[in-house]
């Protein structure tokens, strides 16, 4: 299949890209660099199957202008945006806008060329929820000019305007609702918490916990994500398929114990440390996954330990220790 990858030089979509070409398929990554790294497309330029355009999804997808057009284009997944607190906060516009215009550009692309879409969503559309576990019928407790509201609201109008072309134009249009993923290639920089933690645990320093701690997540390996997305993409078209699916591991962790974790990993000598909770953290998030268990016979694979390890062996190996934590902006993390 030729498929067209928005957002691949990122963590997520250099784990996609990974898969995809694994699996034998073509990808066209498409990707400005605003929260992603040059070297994730470093990783696959040479492989035959890959191909590349910087470009900002929010003015356009040139597709044609690279020369591409004229193959059959199978996907369109669209993944670009930034994603963590501290970027989405530097550039909130940017974010409103590859939610809204970015979206569209992509959807137009599926349209004109018969591709499936599938839209990386995410569990902020459920805000700081009411209803526990969140199940995808929940339709969220959002503030809508908060600060994570450029983030939020594009990522649910995102979904509205997948479903208006789909109901509108008859796009096959799929919608995964992504809870927190960390693994290997996350910016150490990039503020969420797992970075942060294992940043700070490398380097030596106190962990840093917002609040008692008692707020939980529920984290997932981005292998499980990549294998619940496979799935998703596999599924014939039918009614069914186009209903938002909600992929995360529902094994739910208070910040307090998942830090002791990472602490009993790297050193379980280190200081825990307690500052102020930031404006709008969800106190609680944990996917209801009954939809995606049996739509796609899919569950995650990797438990806590397992991935964390594996995580921080790659940021021992790249040398991550060295780098700064983010400065934590008032919002926590996906
Ligand atoms: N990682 C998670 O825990 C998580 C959770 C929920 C949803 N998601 C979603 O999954 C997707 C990938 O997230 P990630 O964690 O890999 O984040 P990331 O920041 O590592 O990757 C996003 C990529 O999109 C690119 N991008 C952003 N705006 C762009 C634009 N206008 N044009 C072209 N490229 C652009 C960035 O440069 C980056 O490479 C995002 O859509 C995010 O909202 C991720």
């Amino acid at each position: 299949m030729n498929v067209l990858l928005t957002g691949s030089a990122g963590f997520v979509g250099s784990h996609l890209t990974e898969r995809l070409l694994a699996d034998g398929h073509t990808v066209t990554g498409v990707d400005n660099y605003i929260s992603g790294q040059p070297g994730n497309t470093a990783l696959f330029v040479d492989h035959p199957n890959f191909k590349f355009i910087q470009a900002d999804v929010s003015e356009g997808i040139p597709y044609k202008a690279a020369a591409f057009d004229g193959q059959t284009l199978d996907f369109v997944l669209h993944f670009a945006s930034p994603a963590s607190p501290p970027h989405y906060q530097q550039f909130p516009i940017e974010t409103l806008m590859v939610g809204a215009q970015g979206t569209q550009h992509a959807l137009e692309l599926a349209h004109a060329h018969g591709a499936t879409f599938l839209l990386a969503s995410t569990s902020e559309v459920y805000g700081d929820p009411q209803v526990h576990p969140q199940p995808e019928s929940y339709w969220g407790h959002v503030n809508p000019n908060g600060l994570r509201s450029c983030y939020d609201e594009a990522k649910r109008y995102a979904e509205a305007i997948t479903f208006a072309y789909h109901r509108r134009h008859g796009v096959d249009t799929r919608v995964i609702r992504i809870f927190n993923t960390y693994g290997p290639r996350m910016r150490p920089d990039d503020g969420r918490v797992v970075t942060n933690l294992i940043v700070q645990a490398l380097a030596g320093r106190p962990l840093t916990v917002y609040g008692d701690g008692a707020q939980t997540r529920s984290f997932q390996y981005v292998t499980d994500l990549v294998d619940g997305t496979v799935a998703l993409m596999d599924q014939p078209e039918s009614g069914a398929v186009h209903a938002p699916v909600n992929l995360g591991n529902p094994d739910e962790y208070t910040i307090l114990e998942f830090a002791q974790v990472i602490r009993e990993l790297i050193d379980p000598d280190l200081e825990i440390i307690h500052e102020a909770l930031p404006a709008d953290d969800p106190r609680q998030r944990k996917p209801d996954i009954s939809r995606a268990r049996g739509l796609l016979g899919w569950s995650p694979q990797v438990g806590l330990r397992a991935g964390l390890t594996r995580t921080v062996e790659s940021f021992r190996q790249s040398g991550s220790a060295a780098a700064e934590p983010a400065e934590r902006t008032p919002v926590t993390a996906e």
